[in-house]
């Protein structure tokens, strides 16, 4: 191997202390109480680190200062070799200061915004003695049962690629980690958010063909940006599960992307084997994985337990685990542990680094820039603040608004929707209307009927509780609670103009939300400034640019639902055509209640027709397309200008769009601004049946607009000649 220190360093080790350093445990087998468990722990665990717990190669989800500087004081003083401990946490959206949930931060179209986001998460993670986040999650998602789709940045693979990229960059810096950085990790490879049904854990099948043109391209992206680490999923791909799965990590990752960092299991994910049904114990698991090329047991104990009875009876090699270990060494090594096993934080002052006015602020703009605006009749928003306001919802006076993985973030601390709303409004009343999980009450309801009665706005907060997203929280059904939606239906016999905010960790169906209500603002979980966010939207200091990554359905029923599906050989083309063999359903419409890349602006922009420089494009050459966008109305606005492609006649079947270009940028009031895309043959490429990417010659339609909806694009067609 090439670094002569690590070399060296593993020529000295010994079998327990090399297995140990692919062991990874929780903080409290080194006397840690307040850890973040994220799985099942087996009752056996302490029974297997036995005597090495001093060989142990890293901690999850434990941070704080002082308490991680203690652990590896004590830690460096029994480790015979003094390898320091590598510590990894989950930070999502933040360690202390918590953005929005990442599908709300994607819905900014903003990948600077994302990449000053992760920076800002790894500056306070690592100064609470993390180095390394399990993030970015690139995982593409089509189905909302899913709880996991908070995580993800959405549906599309080209937008998913540029925000893996962002993430990737912005914990770990330039060039090196330095002390204020993170090793990143991308999950969950491979395909995870394509669990059959939307079921927590469950299967992922499809053919390979779609995994590369679909579900590879966003890992790819953080690979390429250089991602340390590669956390395998919990699923089953191509019929084997994914950490054991030697076409997928070794094929695929280590040879085709040249991933040569660490590959670590998720929690258990090794254990699970036996499960899937492809190991009969432990030790056919661990040896399943190792060869497959996972590096670090994340919680199985199958590696602590098994590899030496593998060693001793030949069933593995050694070289398999110096080869793990080597990379496990580098990357301490890259992190800067050998020089400083504390990353500099004995001298580093947290109060300058965690929850300081910048972090807030950042977080503040990364919830205005993700909220969305889905709807606005009549231009009911922005409200006046002299305007009377009655506020309802059990959800807008509680400080549940950081949602899933925020482990470090103080809920108490967060102020409520309430809390920003009455610091505006200068008549505001609140009522809670309905409490969550709980059944509809007519005394409640009542009283928020009274109170909304004498006033001339309403404004009804509705959604989930941040449990009800994120690892192991999928659903069946994606309806608002019918507290909620009895409630609506009661407060619009009112009249009044009804404004709805929506707090949530996944796309729902709103179509009752939509038919009661004026207009609708999307909150997500939008993090610890969220509240005032929402407040400054509502009053029109802000004006709304976020616009949905993941298609919102009508109903369950349509699911999984996504812009980019193919044509079919029986397409409704038409709405309301009565031919009765076309792919559609008896009971509902195909398209969505919103659309990929839908969201309003107060500006009300208008976009003109698109046109291009040339309708031919050839080998070496490109088109340069243009549209103007204008902004007719009083306030400046950031307009995003979404560049699809179709390819009409391919080899394989091809997208009935394909985003492939995206700019956002302010446009004045009263004034207009050109959007520019040049497309080159790059952007026509695509994997073909033998699973390369390249063009293929004939007609394309390029379309330009404000979301993925043929009504909102303008269309040319064009020719690769
Ligand atoms: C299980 C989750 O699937 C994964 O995303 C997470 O990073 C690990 N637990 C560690 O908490």
């Amino acid at each position: 191997m090439l670094d002569n220190f690590i070399d060296n360093l593993l020529k000295q080790m010994t079998l327990d202390e090399k297995i140990g350093q692919l062991q990874q445990v929780t903080g409290d087998f080194f006397g840690s109480s307040g850890g973040a468990i994220t799985g099942p722990i087996d009752d056996q665990a302490k029974k297997y680190i036995k005597d090495n717990v001093y060989n142990i190669g890293s901690v999850l989800g434990i941070s704080g200062k002082k308490e991680i500087i203690d652990i590896q004081k004590n830690f460096l003083q029994h480790s015979r070799l003094k390898i320091p401990l590598l510590f990894m946490a989950d930070i999502i959206h933040g360690y202390k200061t918590i953005f929005p949930i990442p599908l709300g931060l994607a819905a900014s179209w903003d990948p600077k915004l994302i990449k000053d986001v992760a920076q800002a998460s790894a500056d306070e993670a690592a100064a609470e003695g993390i180095s390394v986040t399990f993030s970015p999650m690139a995982d593409l998602v089509r189905d909302p049962r899913w709880g996991r789709v908070m995580e993800s940045t959405g549906e599309d693979p080209f937008l998913n690629s540029i925000y893996a990229k962002a993430f990737v960059e912005g914990y770990q810096g330039k060039d090196r980690i330095d002390n204020n950085h993170l090793a990143a990790t991308v999950k969950h490879f491979a395909g995870y958010g394509a669990v059959e049904a939307g079921r927590e854990y469950n299967t992922v099948d499809m053919s390979e063909w779609r995994f590369r043109s679909e579900y590879l391209p966003s890992y790819k992206a953080a690979v390429e940006a250089k991602a340390q680490l590669v956390m395998t999923s919990f699923n089953t791909l191509f019929g084997i599960p994914v950490t054991g799965n030697r076409y997928i990590l070794q094929d695929i990752l280590r040879k085709e992307l040249s991933f040569d960092g660490v590959i670590i299991s998720d929690w258990n994910s090794i254990g699970e084997l036996i499960d899937h049904g492809v190991a009969e114990n432990m030790g056919q698991a661990a040896s399943l994985a190792l060869k497959a090329g996972v590096d670090i047991d994340m919680m199985s104990f199958s590696y602590i337990s098994q590899l030496e009875n593998l060693i001793d009876s030949k069933k593995i090699n050694i070289d398999l685990i110096d080869h793990a270990v080597y990379r496990i060494l580098s990357l301490k090594k890259k992190l800067g542990l050998f020089d400083d096993p504390f990353r500099g934080l004995e001298t580093k002052k947290v109060n300058s680094h965690v929850f300081t006015d910048e972090k807030l602020a950042l977080a503040q703009k990364a919830a205005e820039e993700s909220i969305v605006l889905l709807k606005n009749d009549d231009k009911t928003l922005p409200l006046n603040i002299d305007d009377s306001v009655a506020l309802v919802g059990d959800i807008g006076d509680s400080h549940d608004l950081l949602g899933s993985w925020s482990f470090k973030g103080d809920k108490l601390s967060v102020k409520t929707i309430k809390e920003s709303l009455y610091s505006k409004f200068k008549k505001i009343v609140f009522a809670k209307g309905y409490k969550t999980a709980s059944d509809f009450s007519s005394k409640m309801a009542e009283e928020a009927v009274a109170i909304a009665k004498k006033q001339k706005y309403i404004i009804f907060v509705a959604g989930l509780e941040s449990e009800q997203s994120g690892e192991a929280s999928s659903l069946t059904d994606i309806k608002i609670a019918d507290n909620q939606i009895r409630l609506l239906k009661k407060l619009a016999e009112l009249g009044k103009p009804i404004i709805t905010l929506l707090v949530t960790g996944r796309p729902l169906d709103l179509t009752e939300i939509q038919k009661y209500s004026n207009a609708i603002l999307l909150a997500w979980f939008p993090g610890t400034k969220g509240a005032d966010a929402l407040a400054k939207i509502i009053t029109g200091e802000t004006n709304p640019s976020g616009k949905i990554t993941m298609t919102f359905p009508r109903n369950v029923g349509q699911t999984p639902i996504y812009y980019n599906h193919f044509n079919t050989g029986r397409p409704l083309l038409d709405k309301n055509a009565d031919e009765k063999y076309l792919s559609k359903y008896l009971d509902s419409p195909n398209d969505p209640l919103y659309p990929f890349g839908f969201g309003l602006s107060y500006s009300n922009f208008k976009i003109g027709q698109l046109t291009v420089d040339s309708k031919e494009i050839k080998e070496n050459s490109s088109i340069l397309a243009s549209i103007i966008v204008h902004n007719p109305s009083k306030l400046d606005g950031d307009a995003t200008v979404q560049w699809y492609i179709r390819d009409l006649s391919a080899e394989v079947v091809r997208p009935v769009k394909e985003l492939k270009f995206f700019e956002k940028k302010l446009v004045k009031a009263g004034s207009s601004s050109k959007f520019i895309f040049r497309i080159d043959l790059s952007d026509l490429s695509y994997v073909h049946s033998n699973k390369k990417m390249y063009p293929d010659k004939g007609k394309f339609i390029l379309a330009a607009g404000f979301s993925s909806s043929d009504d909102d694009l303008s269309c040319v067609e064009f020719i690769y000649k």
